[in-house]
């Protein structure tokens, strides 16, 4: 049994501010239609709401943020719908880098980037490489992302590996499978936050999510503030986290 003044140090050495937050941004084209605006509207207001986003976690002391800005199912909206997404996370890489920079915010993007059109994929090479030495807030987009893809794309590096005898059937742990997924190196996610209500991971870092605390609120991403990140992190903090022990 552990004595009573140890397990209050142990409360205490919990920490209130989550370290990684991740972020399903969903209801963009509800906002916009709600306004009689076309869709795309909504997701220019949701690049709005990453910028108030990114810097509200940094402010709190949160050392990583992972983004869901696109999936690989969203390859099959409308091309009009997917060419304007492209053409704002470019501007969003235009206007934000250098602010980046000066906010020690390390951008990284996660999925199968290759994907990407050419003029994205080299703007976000480009961005990645400018903010690399920054170390307040590690920022990752997820983009052209699926959860069940980077599981396949581990699996078959470590088959790749076993194959050419560098890894034995023993070797597999989830640690190893841990350390080829896209997310190497990044400690789990100790918060999930979902706008719009929506229940559902989305094929959202399966793995990572496993002991995550997840938070949803109603309100749509276009309309999220500093303050619903504030009371998402204050939720956060009042949770107990027992992975799976009592
Ligand atoms: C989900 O809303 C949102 C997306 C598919 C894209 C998220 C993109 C942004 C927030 C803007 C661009 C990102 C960056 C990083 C600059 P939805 O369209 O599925 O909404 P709905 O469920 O109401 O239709």
């Amino acid at each position: 049994m552990i004595a009573a003044p140890l397990q209050s140090a142990i409360a205490a050495a919990q920490p209130t501010v989550p370290r990684h937050v991740a972020v399903i941004m969903d209801g963009n084209g509800r906002w916009a239609q709600s306004r009689g605006l076309p869709r795309i509207k909504g997701h220019e207001q949701g690049s709005k709401a990453v910028g108030e986003c990114v810097e509200g976690c940094r402010d709190a002391g949160v050392e990583y943020l992972t983004l869901y800005a696109f999936s690989s199912e969203n390859w099959k909206r409308p091309a009009a719908e997917v060419q304007g997404l492209m053409l704002l996370l470019e501007r969003f890489l235009d206007q934000k880098t250098n602010e980046m920079i000066e906010k020690g915010v390390q951008l990284r993007a996660i999925g199968r980037l290759e994907d990407l059109p050419r003029p994205c994929h080299d703007r976000l090479r480009r961005a990645i490489d400018a903010t690399a030495a920054n170390d307040k807030l590690v920022l990752t987009l997820a983009l052209s992302y699926s959860g069940r893809s980077e599981i396949v794309d581990a699996v078959r590096e470590l088959v790749r590996a076993a194959r050419a005898g560098e890894i034995a059937e023993s070797d597999v742990t989830p640690d190893l499978i841990a350390a080829h997924l896209y997310t190497r190196g990044v400690p789990d996610p100790d918060l999930l936050i979902r706008t719009s209500g929506e229940l559902r991971l989305s094929n959202f870092l399966l793995w990572q999510l496993s002991y995550t605390e997840i938070h949803v609120t109603q309100k749509l991403w276009p309309e999220f503030t500093k303050a619903d990140l504030l009371a998402a992190l204050d939720d956060y903090s009042k949770r107990h986290r027992r992975y799976g022990g009592v």
